[in-house]
């Protein structure tokens, strides 16, 4: 297996990410438009995919404002993951908060999803609330999790 590198992500990425974010995500999904509209507020927004040899194995984005950012979403094919990649790309989503002068990043993940909360344990988030009913349809919660940056 080939190594990944973390680019920018296009609009022409949007499409080839789909059938992934459906495979990962189910219907929960995000939609074609939620990306074209993250793409298009490249003030506030940076999302990055890895690339495998013109091949997409992964994508990350960030929403900063100032004093408040937000790891958005972040996503490993399946057959990719366990490699590193999640770690890589949340540790890019990390470096461009601090480029941008952020003091903390915060995100939701879902309450059942313990691979996740690990790797953002890790990567130096902690819990610090819970949102009811967050994810729709599911109706799974979501954890509120906070990173402060040093
Ligand atoms: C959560 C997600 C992004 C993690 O991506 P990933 O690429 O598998 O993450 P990493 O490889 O960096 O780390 C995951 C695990 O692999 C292990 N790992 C990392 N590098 C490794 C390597 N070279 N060899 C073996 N294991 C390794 C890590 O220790 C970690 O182990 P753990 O799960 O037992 O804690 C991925 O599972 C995913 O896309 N899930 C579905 C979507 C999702 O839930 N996104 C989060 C929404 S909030």
């Amino acid at each position: 297996m080939s190594a990944a590198t973390l680019r920018p992500m296009r609009w022409w990425d949007i499409d080839p990410l789909l059938a992934m974010e459906h495979d990962l995500f189910g219907s929960e999904s995000w939609t074609a438009v939620a990306f074209w509209s993250e793409l298009a507020q490249p003030s506030t927004r940076h999302y990055v995919v890895a690339d495998d040899d013109g091949e997409l194995v992964g994508w990350a984005g960030l929403a900063a404002w100032s004093g408040e950012s937000f790891v958005q979403t972040i996503a490993v094919r399946r057959d990719r993951q366990h490699a590193g990649l999640g770690r890589a790309l949340l540790s890019e989503l990390l470096d461009e908060a601090k480029r941008r002068g952020e003091r903390h990043v915060m995100l939701e993940v879902r309450a059942n999803d313990e691979r996740a909360q690990r790797m953002y344990a890790r990567a130096g988030f902690e819990a610090i609330g819970r949102r009811a009913r967050y994810y729709q349809p599911s109706g799974i919660d979501a954890i509120v999790m906070r990173a402060e940056l040093s």
